[in-house]
């Protein structure tokens, strides 16, 4: 495995790889040093042309603890602002001698093609509507903590799926552990075509989230995405936080042992309230925890591990 670019790329095996790794990587973030020398010598580039807090913070984390030497770079405050072309750019930072570019950007596709300009290795830190690929792992490794094996566990993802990277590679991910995935959004936010997406079969769409909350070991609410919204798509905010938030009442839908995801940042009140962001059920902080367990895992695959560089 030398490149991170879609989770379409990794076998049901890659992926268990990847979530059994970053179960002993988790036990160092609960040691007074919190430092491995596995990736001593290596420079790894955190690159991100959107905003971030918890995929940039935990990658540069993740390569801190793995003792490789990290450094962040954004649009703002490179000559990206001047003008320069993307090529340019990673051709530029690649002619550095960097092991790795981790990289968040606003087109779909961006880390694949930059994986095709550089000899380095590339992770897709989120690509437009494109992938999330860590954070569908991360999403994983902690349902899996919560609930065990996953083969046969129902999840439902709810919310802005035609926005979603995230949902994407949730989608593959959960499905190449064995679970049973069903969608939920309203009709103007279930994706045209979703039945066709490639290397995605056998989940189940709905447009009634009162009807599926009781069925399910997981549900995974997804952000409102106003930021690349151009039209209407929901009358207004109180009126899809009714019809498809995770509303205090709907809390009382969930099975005993179900669980909530949220992968963040929340807009509380609009697809989640208070009360199920913050209940006991809830995993959003554990997702955050595991963000950097597993993006160890991820960096040490591809850098140290047996068949990295392939
Ligand atoms: N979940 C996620 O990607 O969050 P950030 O945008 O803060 O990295």
């Amino acid at each position: 495995m030398k490149h991170l670019l879609s989770i379409a790329d990794l076998s049901r095996e890659e992926i268990l790889s990847v979530l059994d790794t970053a179960v002993s990587m988790h036990e160092v973030q609960h040691r007074d040093v919190k430092k491995l020398p596995t990736l001593r010598g290596r420079t790894i580039i955190n690159f991100f042309f959107e905003d971030s807090t918890r995929t940039r913070s935990s990658f540069e984390i993740a390569g801190k603890w793995l003792s490789a030497d990290t450094i962040n770079l954004t649009g703002k405050g490179t000559s990206v602002s001047k003008g320069e072309s993307l090529r340019d750019t990673v051709l530029t930072i690649g002619a550095m001698g960097v092991d790795m570019m981790v990289v968040r950007h606003p087109a779909s596709g961006a880390p694949a093609q930059i994986a095709d300009w550089v000899g380095c290795s590339v992770v897709n830190a989120g690509d437009g509507t494109h992938e999330h690929p860590s954070q569908a792992l991360l999403d994983a490794y902690t349902l899996r903590r919560a609930l065990g094996d996953l083969e046969g566990r129902h999840v439902a993802i709810v919310g802005d799926l035609t926005h979603s990277r995230v949902l994407r590679s949730n989608l593959l991910c959960l499905q190449r552990l064995g679970a049973r995935v069903t969608l939920v959004a309203p009709p103007t936010l279930m994706p045209s075509g979703i039945a066709a997406w490639s290397g995605a079969d056998g989940f189940a769409t709905s447009y009634d989230l009162d009807e599926v909350l009781p069925t399910v070991d997981a549900v995974m609410m997804l952000r409102v995405q106003r930021e690349r919204m151009s039209g209407g798509y929901f009358p207004t905010a109180k009126e899809y936080a009714v019809t498809y938030g995770l509303t205090p009442r709907r809390l009382g839908l969930l099975q005993d042992h179900a669980v909530i995801c949220h992968p963040g940042p929340m807009n509380r009140g609009l697809e989640i309230s208070a009360d199920a962001a913050d209940a006991a059920r809830s995993l959003v902080l554990d997702q955050v925890s595991a963000g950097v367990a597993v993006r160890m895992s991820i960096l040490y695959h591809l850098l140290a591990g047996e068949g990295s560089q392939e």
